[in-house]
């Protein structure tokens, strides 16, 4: 579930001045709040895995960009809330300044929010996010993220451009019966923006009048491997029927694109040596992250494209408002590519910063 920013106040921040604008936003907030401004921070990150390569990227920009006066301890959960709890109780023992938290389980935040408001450390959720109610428990709290609904309706735009207007010539439409039938690869269950991104992302193919036949829907939880197992056991009956793979990120897209050509798919059949969709053998399959592997992929004439989850620009708002919770100076320049960062209040204070999603296709 999104945290639904419904009438309250939105603003929105240009490109250069993210550091300015999160200072103004949260000025109500936290300045009353810093006992000691300057010196030296500390700040622990909590991830729910180590092997999640979107999760890699982001945190490897969190420790890009911090900043010397801001110290990153880092914690992986091996994907269990009862590891997170553990490393949250023992970092609690080190006292870090601030905690930067990936959650395992984003439905269970509540206790730990209670926590941190009792011993008055302020916590930045970011990638999985809270219950709106329980981030609302404790004013020191904010959710950095990215809108699930809009990486569906793009993803959407990418499989319209491929398939053309509904009615029109579809060469991609294999069997040429005017539907299209397609494999969905879920995240994990319960994660806002595996939910989301499928029901966005088939509605708004719906709502332009493409007719979609779903084969099946397999969650593979993110993952290369278990998106490669699911989809051999698909390929091994549906090859030859499916004409379009829906996946919730680009690692999941990647391993089915792997295992899709294990089967037969992607050769080179018009020999003109490279892969593209003029194979009759080419299957559209679409991600979202553009993580660096997936972008190689549509280089490569693979991935037909992906929805850019700006993981730079998400690493930006979390480190931005951390420095800004602690009292440290703001970062010295944004980064050239960092794009718009849209603060939104919870009931009476900023709690919800939001970076948007943009496609990336083949050229
Ligand atoms: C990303 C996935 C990632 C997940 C982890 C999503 O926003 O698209 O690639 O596995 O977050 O929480």
């Amino acid at each position: 579930m999104n945290g639904n920013p419904g009438t309250f106040p939105r603003r929105r921040a240009s490109l250069a001045a993210a550091a300015a604008f999160l200072t103004a936003v949260l000025a109500g907030v936290w300045l009353g709040a810093v006992s000691c401004a300057g010196g030296e921070k500390r700040a622990a990150v909590f991830l729910y895995t180590d092997s999640d390569p979107f999760i890699a990227s982001y945190v490897e920009e969190i420790l890009r960009i911090a900043g010397s006066d801001l110290k990153i301890e880092r914690y992986y959960a091996r994907n269990s809330q009862t590891i997170q709890n553990e490393q949250i109780e023992e970092a609690l023992a080190r006292r870090p300044d601030i905690f930067l938290v990936n959650p395992v389980d984003r439905l269970g935040m509540y206790p730990l929010i209670g926590r941190l408001k009792e011993e008055n450390l302020p916590v930045i959720f970011f990638n999985r996010e809270p219950l709106p109610r329980d981030l609302e428990l404790w004013e020191r709290s904010w959710y950095v993220g990215a809108r699930a609904e809009q990486s569906g309706q793009l993803q959407a735009a990418i499989i319209a451009s491929l398939f053309g207007k509904p009615g029109g010539p579809a060469p991609l439409d294999r069997n040429g019966d005017g539907r299209i039938q397609a494999v969905i690869l879920k995240g994990e269950q319960g994660h806002q923006d595996a939910e989301i991104r499928t029901e966005q992302v088939t509605k708004s193919l719906a709502a332009e009048g493409y007719a979609l036949d779903i084969l099946a829907t397999e969650v593979a939880n993110w993952n290369e491997e278990q998106a490669y197992r699911k989809t051999a056991a698909l390929a091994s009956r549906l090859l030859g029927r499916i004409e379009l793979v829906i996946s919730n990120n680009d690692a999941m897209a990647l391993g089915a694109i792997r295992s899709l050509k294990d089967a037969g798919a992607f050769a080179d059949d018009n020999g003109d040596g490279r892969i593209s969709s003029l194979d009759k053998s080419w299957i559209p399959v679409a991600g979202i992250d553009g993580i660096k592997d997936a972008r190689d992929m549509i280089e490569r004439g693979y991935l037909a494209g992906t929805v850019y989850n700006d993981y730079r620009t998400q690493a930006l708002a979390v480190v931005s408002l951390a420095r800004s919770v602690l009292g440290l100076p703001p970062l010295p320049a944004a980064s050239p590519e960092a794009g718009p960062i849209e603060g939104v209040a919870g009931s009476g204070s900023a709690k919800y910063l939001w970076v948007d999603y943009t496609p990336v296709r083949q050229q």
